[in-house]
């Protein structure tokens, strides 16, 4: 079934409830979330730890589906996993036994791309995360950082029109994560594609984003929608600057409200 939306409208949760059975019990993780990312925009989820961010990303990936309400994606119901899309997790999980390059393929070769043509596309890929001259290397043979790059090569290896990032940089240091930040807006920028982005970093959401949602504390609704006015491509300066510390105060401000909402 084909939705109404507007065209802008890429990705769209509309009522998206999310129920876990379990042994103790049910989980409601989602309790109704309304939310529309539209083509080309880059777009974080915020909030609390268990407050269902991940839940959400993978309805959106098809590894789940919604115990009530809908996820579409362009107007249509998710009904699985769908190649325009590009998934990176908090863990890049590359294959130990297989070098950089073949990592970055694995979802081209999974989707019966042209190898050439992907090969030539993955080498580009890791020059621009900067990883240029370790495409025989192993995982092993890379830092925890030029891991995470290679899962966000790997990422984009197949063109996908959107991308999905569910804490991507969490498992890094605090230089390491502005580096990768400043490294995946270049790669969303030189794409211009459509980003999901989860995260508990009001830092790293603000300076990615062009929005930023804020989710309440489990069962997860968007309660806050914030816009950010800076221009692209961004530098790590603006980290520094009045506006960005008025905007992070802005979505600390909604989280706070969020945790505390009877
Ligand atoms: N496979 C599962 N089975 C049962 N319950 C689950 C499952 N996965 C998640 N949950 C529950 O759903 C809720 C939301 O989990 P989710 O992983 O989406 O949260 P999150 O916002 O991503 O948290 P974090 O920031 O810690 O990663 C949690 O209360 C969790 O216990
Ligand atoms: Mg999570």
């Amino acid at each position: 079934m084909r939705a109404r939306r507007t065209d802008q409208t890429l990705l769209q949760a509309s009522d998206t409830s999310l129920v876990y059975r379990t042994r103790n019990g049910s989980i409601t993780a989602l309790g109704g979330v309304d939310l529309d990312v539209p083509r080309g925009a880059f777009v974080s989820v915020i909030g609390s730890s268990g407050c269902g961010k991940s839940s959400l990303l993978k309805l959106f990936a098809g590894l789940l589906r919604p115990s009530r309400g809908a996820v579409r994606i362009d107007g249509a119901d998710i009904v699985g996993p769908d190649r325009r899309v590009g998934i990176a997790f908090q863990r890049p999980t590359l294959m130990p036994w297989k070098t950089v390059l073949q990592n970055v393929l694995v979802p081209a070769a999974a989707q019966g791309r042209d190898r050439k043509e992907s090969q030539h596309h993955a080498e580009t890929l890791l020059a621009l995360v900067g990883l240029a001259g370790f495409a025989s290397n192993f995982p092993r043979e890379l830092s925890g950082g030029m891991q995470q790059r290679v899962g966000l090569a790997r990422m984009m290896v197949h063109e996908p029109e959107v991308l999905l990032l569910d804490e991507p940089f969490s498992a890094l240091d605090a230089l390491t994560r502005e580096e990768l930040m400043v490294e995946l807006q270049r790669l969303w920028l030189s794409n211009a594609r459509t980003a999901l982005f989860v995260t508990h970093s009001i830092a790293e959401a603000a300076f990615l984003s062009d929005r930023v949602v804020v989710m309440s504390p489990r069962p997860g609704r968007i309660v806050a929608t914030i816009d950010v006015p800076f221009e692209r491509p961004r530098p790590l300066s603006v980290l520094e600057t009045v506006g960005f510390a008025a905007l992070t105060g802005q979505i600390r401000h909604a989280l706070d409200a969020a945790a505390t909402r009877p």
